[in-house]
């Protein structure tokens, strides 16, 4: 086990999935790109690793991925462009995203799960801890849940991974804990994690958010991890064998989320997302608050 107060500074972010629920959107574009209101997506995830000092950022892609690298690195003409038209605003908003952190990429060839996505990490992490950080989850930047988990890693070592309680009738989508207390409030210890359990089999309401601090001997344990659900090699399965063998990598802990978490994963909550975001915005907030009370009054 590395020691736990080694700065962490690597970010690992899992962007090889299809994004069949946007289909037709998705087509020719990865889901990652998708607006939540001006930014793609995948922008306010390296954001928040960036905010939380994690300066190198890897991308696991896969086919039909390149605009995620596009989008991160520099458009010498467009930049240009908004130069010579003396359009500094729009040209700070380009420049943004391909100044925000060191960009490497690892393309994960077959899609066999979240857990082999992270073991194609291995080789550019090393022997070292790392975040985990899944592009369908945003959490507000106003609510610093990787900085907490860092804090509970410095503590306790292992791994820390992101909780929320859910209901249980959507315990089913997540992965679920089985957790004790601790001294310190919304933080748990882990004794059994087990994949999108039926909820009448569901040990707590606890469900895993897309947020893992990993001590790297999670590499070890994900290369001995069988496939799971969905026949997918899953990294709950890989945190269930460390959490139940902390000789091998420390315990694992969880931090009980109770801040904004916006999911895009899904339609629904897509728009609800790009909803709560736009009326949260200074530029743009005041009038589409305005123009959504007299909708949902008038027109609903
Ligand atoms: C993944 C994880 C699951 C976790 C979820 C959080 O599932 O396997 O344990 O609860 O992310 O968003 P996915 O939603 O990618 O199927």
């Amino acid at each position: 086990m590395t020691t736990s107060r080694a700065r962490i500074t690597k970010a690992v972010i899992p962007a090889a999935g299809l994004g069949t629920r946007f289909l037709p959107a998705t087509k020719a574009t990865p889901k990652e790109m998708l607006p939540v209101v001006d930014k793609p997506a995948i922008q306010y995830v390296v954001e928040e690793a960036v905010t939380a000092g994690l300066s190198d950022v890897l991308m696991v892609t896969g086919r039909n991925k390149r605009p995620l690298e596009d989008h991160f690195d520099r458009n010498y003409e467009l930049e240009q462009v908004l130069r010579d038209k003396g359009d500094e605003t729009k040209l700070s908003r380009v420049e943004e995203s391909s100044d925000l952190a060191t960009m490497h990429y690892v393309r994960q060839g077959d899609p066999r799960g979240l857990g082999h996505a992270v073991l194609c990490a291995a080789p550019h992490v090393g022997d070292e801890p790392f975040v985990v950080l899944l592009g369908d989850d945003l959490i507000d930047p106003r609510d610093p849940l990787l900085t907490h988990m860092t804090r509970v890693r410095e503590e306790h070592g292992g791994s820390v991974i992101a909780l929320m309680e859910v209901p249980q009738e959507s315990i089913h989508l997540y992965g679920c804990v089985a957790a004790a207390p601790t001294e310190e409030t919304d933080v748990v210890r882990i004794s059994g994690l087990v994949e999108k359990p039926p909820a009448e089999e569901a040990p707590s309401n606890l469900a895993i958010i897309g947020r893992y601090l990993l001590d790297p001997a999670v590499f070890e344990v994900l290369r001995k991890t069988e496939p799971g659900r969905g026949g997918e090699i899953q990294l709950t399965d890989a945190l269930q064998t460390l959490a139940a063998e902390p000789s091998l990598g420390g315990p694992v802990h969880g931090v009980v989320f109770r801040g904004r978490r916006y999911d895009t994963g899904d339609r629904a909550d897509y728009l609800r997302a790009i909803v709560r975001l736009a009326c949260e915005r200074e530029d743009l907030g005041p009038e589409f608050r305005d123009w959504l009370r007299g909708f949902v009054t008038e027109e609903m």
